[in-house]
């Protein structure tokens, strides 16, 4: 073994590395013998802006410090210098713990928008090669990290991070999302400090509990200004983030996947990639930041038929029958729902063999012989006679011990040798990383669409993994997520008319990843409006409203009991996939009329709600509000949802400051037709004529002074349309 020789500064001169999109750039300096060092990712800088130095250069060591300066790197790497979070934890059997690059080749993918960093560690024999591409449209970066084994042993894996991120020390706060079953996206924020801030997700699944992602604020941010950064791992399995205080006065932020013991075990020359991370900033706050992932996420969407058609109206017979579904009840619905102008007729739990409760029967995917004794085909006839597409549900990755299934193939259930298999909602996880598991999954699908005419699927995932071993003993966390995408590509593949709702006890699996198999999610089991409010509200910070399932339940609200008028349930829905879940056959006739007519309205508006931006806000009263229309503010509808009572003796108007200063705007308040209660308590001119021809205005006006809003009641809704003149 050679004497090593202490360390020097790195002799080649620096290359900058620069990324440049509309609103944002990134820089690294990237040298031959390192990883390339972050120089930033901020605001977009002017064409040729470079730092003016190395950045060592600029950096005096401070006392009893390493001779060698290690800055922030794209990779920073544990045990050679760096004492910070390490974007790679790994070692063979015990040694080479430490990496450090030795090499590194910048390979442009597209000038100025996407790179491949290659990295090598020649010491630890390992190589790091990290893909930034930055859309110039959204400002979105999308980047992944793959790690390949140079050596010729096993290199044990802990961890890798899809990237590592720099965020300005003057960052203050980040929002993330916690959460549980009929509560998803509850809003999380945590003030940022020298402790390390840390979230992460061993469930086997996206999880309720903790989004992969979060948004970090700098002083003053709001809705619509301030600078604000925002990151997510697209990833339907394990993941962790971290963010930590760094002694330059910056943060690094890193996303990854979380890998349980032994799952990222390389034998020599295999591969380890990342999931993709999806991050971007804007300078105009949360709505700002919104725009930019609606825009990444709806480049991934892959439509039948290659564009999205007008989102249709779903009915949904969960809460209306859950497991009693009968043809003749089920028919009968079909034919009411139809009468209220759904369009399509999604036939939910229930209906497969011995399927009368959740104790039994997941894995038996065939009609239940006493409901449907000559199959679903009739069923599907009679929704299809009534002009609507139908739709069933699925839960492919799950089996009950009370199943032939399981009977058949108990081997098929992750579990671990030794020890007891842990039931959730009665069920087992199915180790779909098993060829024989899959192309079963696959062959009963593959059958019920090919023989009739299922234009849609929910496909559910109701339990988190527990005793997650695969056939070998190991675990299968991370195989079963990659297991699950290949189903659905495959089904996909073979009927690639049919679409897709990612659904895990609501919201439980909600994720750029899976969005790139699937068409909808379901955002909640919890239709009570006013939980969906703050539910769809964290929701749309990241994902467009065209994917959000979003129905009208029946009032009390099953999961809360808590009751809301028609019209309230209806209007909170409305921005969303429209659905209705409930058993349209019970409803009097005026409900039954109103109903009607905000499904006619919302045929109306979805192709405005769905293309666009979205913005976001609140009064100081109680009112939260959300906008949508195109870029240009041309054409806008604006929904304002009073969820508490007023405080106020008169109502505070909403700024819309998105609006354009120098245009006149018609604006008008937009109600179904059939609507019956008041919502309005008093009302005053202006109002009047607002539900009437409407009334012209000012953009600067609205945009600084404000909309005036109608005093009403808690729980209502006001929706009102701006077109610019
Ligand atoms: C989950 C879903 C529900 C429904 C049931 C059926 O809870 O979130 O919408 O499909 O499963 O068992």
């Amino acid at each position: 073994m050679s004497v090593p020789l202490p360390v020097s500064l790195p002799s080649a001169p620096a290359e900058f590395v620069v990324l440049n999109s509309r609103r944002s750039t990134l820089v690294l300096e990237a040298h031959a013998d390192e990883a390339p060092l972050w120089r930033y990712w901020g605001p977009r800088l002017p064409d040729g802006a470079r730092p003016d130095a190395p950045l060592r250069d600029t950096r005096p060591l401070p006392s009893f410090m390493l001779d060698f300066d290690q800055p922030l790197t794209l990779v920073p790497t544990f045990g050679v210098g760096w004492f910070g979070q390490s974007a790679l934890l790994a070692h063979r059997d015990g040694l080479s713990f430490a990496q450090a690059i030795t090499a590194c080749e910048v390979e442009w993918i597209t000038p100025q928008r996407a790179v491949r960093l290659r990295l090598t560690d020649a010491v630890a024999q390992l190589r790091l090669d990290v893909t930034l591409a930055l859309d110039d449209a959204s400002d979105v970066l999308v980047a992944s990290t793959t790690l390949t084994n140079l050596g010729d042993g096993v290199l044990d894996v802990q961890w890798l991070a899809a990237l590592t991120l720099p965020l300005p020390g003057r960052c203050d706060t980040v929002r993330s999302y916690a959460g549980q079953h009929v509560h998803e996206f509850l809003l999380q924020t945590d003030p940022l400090s020298r402790s390390v801030w840390r979230r992460e997700n061993r469930r086997g699944r996206t999880s309720h509990d903790c989004f992969p992602g979060a948004v970090v604020t700098t002083p003053g941010a709001t809705d619509d200004a301030g600078l604000v950064y925002g990151a997510h791992l697209a990833w339907s399995g394990n993941h962790q983030q971290s963010i930590e205080w760094l002694h330059d006065g910056q943060y690094q932020w890193q996303l990854g996947e979380w890998l349980a013991p032994g799952e990222g075990r390389l034998a020599p020359g295999a591969t380890l990639h990342t999931p993709e991370l999806v991050a971007t900033l804007s300078n105009a706050g949360y709505n700002g930041l919104a725009a930019n992932f609606h825009t990444e996420l709806r480049s991934r969407l892959n439509w039948p038929g290659g564009t999205m058609k007008p989102r249709p109206v779903h009915l949904n017979t969960w809460e209306g029958f859950y497991f009693d579904v009968h043809p003749g009840p089920v028919k009968e619905l079909a034919t009411a729902a139809a009468a209220v102008g759904i369009e399509r007729f999604v036939l939910d739990d229930g209906w497969f063999h011995q399927r009368h409760h959740d104790r039994a029967a997941l894995g038996d995917w065939w009609p239940d012989e006493s409901k449907f004794p000559n199959g679903l085909g009739d069923l599907v006839a009679h929704v299809n006679g009534l002009g609507m597409e139908f739709g069933l549900w699925f839960e492919p990755e799950m089996v009950n011990p009370d199943s032939e299934l399981f009977r058949s193939h108990p081997d098929w259930a992750l579990q671990i040798d030794g020890r007891p298999l842990i039931t959730g909602r009665n069920q087992l996880v199915l180790d779909i990383s098993r060829p024989e598991a899959s192309d079963y999954l696959f062959g009963k699908l593959d059958a019920l669409l090919t023989e009739l005419p299922i234009r849609y699927i929910k496909w559910d995932h109701n339990r988190d993994l527990t005793t997650a071993g695969l056939a070998d003993g190991r675990a299968g966390y991370r195989a079963q997520v990659h297991a699950a995408y290949a189903l659905f590509a495959r089904l996909r593949a073979a009927h690639p008319e049919v679409e897709i709702e990612s659904c895990s006890g609501g919201g439980g699996r909600i994720d750029f990843a899976v969005l790139r198999h699937t068409h909808r999610v379901w955002t909640s089991d919890c239709i009570d409006a006013l939980s969906r409010v703050d539910i769809q509200r964290g929701y749309l910070q990241f994902f467009p409203p065209e994917v959000m399932g979003a129905h009208v339940g029946t009032a009390p609200a099953h999961t809360t009991g808590r009751t809301q008028g028609m019209a309230f349930r209806a209007a909170v829905a409305l921005p969303g996939h429209l659905g209705v879940e409930l058993d349209v056959r019970h409803l009097n006739q005026a409900d039954r009329n109103e109903l009607a007519g905000w499904i006619a309205l919302y045929k109306q508006l979805r192709e405005r709600l769905h293309h666009g931006r979205v913005w976001q806000g609140q009064t100081a009263d109680g009112v939260v509000w959300q906008l949508h229309g195109d870029e240009a503010a041309t054409d806008l509808t604006l929904l304002a949802y009073r969820i508490k009572p007023s405080t106020h003796r008169y109502t505070p108007a909403v700024r819309l400051p998105m609006l354009l200063a120098d245009a006149r705007y018609l604006v008008q308040e937009l109600q179904p037709a059939g609507a019956h209660g008041a919502a309005h308590h008093t009302s005053a001119p202006l109002f009047e004529q607002l539900r009437g021809a409407g009334v012209e205005m000012a953009g600067a006006w609205l945009a600084e002074a404000g909309l005036p809003l109608p005093r009403a009641l808690a729980e209502t809704a006001c929706i009102v349309q701006l077109r610019r003149l």
